[in-house]
């Protein structure tokens, strides 16, 4: 953990521009700088530094954030990684705070697991090309395979001797402890004798995202049907196998600048894709594809491409697989190798470009595949043309956005000879069942939008009289301006200027009235502001942009960077303004205004509801009692918050 301290040292040394000027060519414009975008493809930059406030923002993307987030983003480290490397760039020592025995225990036997892989790894790679019987027989087999030696270097292969208990006896001779050989399961405990569960056979490693090795695939040599061909490493605290892409560590930076990931089912054939320079692919080693595994190939891209071999049975399989990268908001392609070739037996035989060629030539997105798949089945039998329409529907209403939904629509309706709108009748009908069911995700996003509306307009995206955005308004005037000072003219004392700052009279005008935000990230920030005034210090900008609640550093950000500025609002009005700070003092009040006085008009409404309802004259009264406190309330705001905006 870094303390406190170091990390606001880190967040308010890293300079934005000179952070993501590291990875971005950034150009002046105005007070702002702007670039090309690193998040997604664009000819003209949207991307925009604001060094003053400290933080970027996408208008094509959406990306937005500070120095932290934009390291974490763009180097996919997580939030103590990506400050450790602000910390570096800035020669800022980390301060790290005490950990519980607990935590440190938990931290050393992990660290203990991996420790032990690394030895293992290293001592396979040595038996494998050093000892005689390894380059005999493991490293001979690797090369009957066509593997070259630089990739068995790159990908770590090894071999673990034929003897029973080689690397046990070895490893526990080095002093490597019996219980985590067991828990790695590097080797066997059987009636308290540890044998190695490699023994004869040549190893895989398996990467973590970030380099380590957390696990083994060891293959046995020759085709003996008796034996599994492969033995793996059992799950550990270390090792979650559903949690694991065999070779994402190799191949997460050509994923991410190719924008693409290529899916195959074994270690092999990850390496000789490699070989072939098609570094972009990974492995989900045998079994079915998990949301996990999903998940994290969609932190470097979008798009996956399944490479299938021919086989019929894993075909259907993998139906399963594609629906839930369709679910997951994800492009897919599906690319089927020929009758009895698997990606790593075609990449063998075939050059490199041809390899490449054949991949790109016949990836078909998914409606094309399972179409194609299922139609020659159905030889024009209306029946089961139909079932293989409801089919080919279902996976188009797991799409999670409406757009491509509809251009899927499009797509489905033209290969398979039927009416638009009968496929959008068809659709619309699942997805209602599924909102029945309460599916968030498509609560905002029930219907089908038919192509023609893609293009519309789109609409304005904020309502000022809502309270949605008078909400929001006064946040932003509490995270932009709490700061500064606004003078109030006293009006018992003789015109006595009092400077407060914009925190503090927001803060105690809103708690004065006892009023409540609709939106609780919105109340949860404006909390942070009222126990700042208690201690009389107001919270830092920063504190919010990079907040641990996600939603709160999202608010946040996207609130600083709104592009309205203060002056907007008072064209309309038609006041003259002159200095900076009777504009913000006039937007203070105004925004406040707006905000109270909707929320009187809101709470004198439901009081006449429950006026209405009411059955008791005691009820009756006291509702009567509070609606007329309201009205005065109400009366008295709106002539004070009109005067003070007038008089100033
Ligand atoms: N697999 C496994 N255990 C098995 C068989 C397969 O764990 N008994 C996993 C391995 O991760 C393997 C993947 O499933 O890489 C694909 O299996 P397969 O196609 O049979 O193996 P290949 O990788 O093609 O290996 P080889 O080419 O050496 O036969
Ligand atoms: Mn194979």
């Amino acid at each position: 953990m870094i303390n406190h301290e170091t990390i606001d040292n880190i967040i308010q040394t890293a300079r934005i521009e000179e952070v993501i000027g590291d990875f971005v060519t950034l150009r002046r414009r105005g007070v702002n700088q702007i670039g090309l975008c690193p998040f997604h493809n664009e000819k003209t930059p949207s991307f925009t530094v604001s060094p003053a406030k400290g933080i970027y923002k996408c208008f094509g993307c959406g990306k937005a954030g500070n120095s932290v987030n934009f390291i974490m983003e763009h180097e996919h480290f997580s939030y103590p990684e990506a400050l450790k490397y602000l910390a570096r760039k800035y020669n800022i020592d980390v301060e790290e705070e005490e950990q519980t025995p607990e935590q440190l225990q938990e931290l050393n036997e992990k660290e203990s697991l991996y420790n032990l892989n690394l030895f293992a790894q290293q001592y396979f790679s040595k038996t494998l090309s050093e000892t005689e019987e390894g380059k005999a027989i493991g490293l001979s087999y690797f090369k009957e395979r066509g593997i070259r030696e630089d990739v068995i270097r790159k990908f770590q292969l090894g071999f673990s001797p034929d003897k029973w208990d080689a690397f046990s006896e070895h490893a526990i001779q080095q002093g490597y402890k019996k219980e985590y050989l067991v828990k790695t399961g590097l080797s066997i405990d059987k009636e308290n004798r540890l044998y190695d569960r490699y023994h004869g056979r040549v190893i895989f490693p398996i990467h973590s995202a970030s380099g380590r090795v957390i696990g083994f695939g060891g293959r046995i040599l020759g085709s003996d049907k008796s034996h599994a061909k492969y033995v793996n490493s059992p799950e550990s605290d270390i090792y979650n196998k559903s949690k694991t892409l065999y070779g994402i560590y190799f191949a997460k930076n050509a994923v991410i600048s190719k924008d693409n990931c290529l899916l195959v089912e074994g270690y092999t054939d990850v390496i000789s894709l490699h070989q072939a320079g098609i570094e972009n692919v990974v492995a989900s080693s045998g079994t079915s594809l998990t949301h996990d595994q999903v998940r994290m190939i969609q932190r470097y891209t979008s798009n996956i491409a399944i490479l299938y071999d021919g086989d019929p049975a894993g075909i259907k399989a993998s139906f399963r697989g594609i629906d839930m990268i369709v679910e997951q908001g994800m492009n897919v392609k599906i690319v089927l190798f020929p009758d009895g070739e698997d990606p790593d037996s075609y990449a063998r035989k075939h050059h490199p470009s041809e390899v490449e060629s054949f991949i790109s030539e016949n990836a078909v997105n998914f409606i094309l595949f399972k179409t194609r798949l299922l139609l020659g089945e159905t030889q024009n039998d209306p029946i089961k043309k139909a079932v293989l329409i409801k089919e080919i529907v279902n996976t188009i209403a797991l799409i999670p956005d409406g757009i491509s939904r509809s251009l899927y629509v499009k797509e489905c309706s033209s290969l398979m000879a039927i009416g638009e709108q009968v496929l959008m009748n068809e659709l619309n009908k699942i997805l209602r069942a599924k909102l029945k069911k309460g599916s968030p995700e498509l609560e905002k996003n029930l219907e089908v939008i038919s192509p023609e509306q893609i293009s519309a307009e789109p609409q304005l995206d904020f309502d000022p009289d809502s309270a949605e955005y008078q909400e929001k308004e006064i946040i932003r005037l509490l995270l932009l301006y709490g700061q500064d000072i606004i003078h109030l003219k006293l009006t018992n004392s003789e015109g006595e200027d009092v400077p407060v700052t914009v925190a503090d009279y927001v803060v105690h005008d809103i708690t004065h009235d006892e009023m409540e935000f609709e939106n609780t990230i919105f109340q949860s920030i404006f909390n942070e502001y009222i126990t700042g005034m208690e201690t009389d210090s107001i919270p830092n900008r920063s504190n919010f942009l990079s907040h641990s609640n996600q939603e709160i550093s999202n608010i946040a950000v996207n609130l600083v960077f709104s592009p309205y500025e203060l002056s907007e609002n008072w064209h309309k009005n038609n006041i003259m303004v002159t200095t900076e700070e009777t504009r913000l003092h006039m937007h203070v009040m105004l925004s406040l205004h707006a905000f109270k006085s909707r929320k009187l008009d809101k709470m004198m409404t439901e009081t006449r509801k429950k006026l209405s309802v009411a059955t008791t004259p005691e009820e009756q009264g006291a509702l009567m009692k509070t609606f007329q406190e309201l009205k005065k309330h109400s009366i008295r705001i709106n002539k004070e918050g009109l005067g003070r905006i007038i008089t100033h």
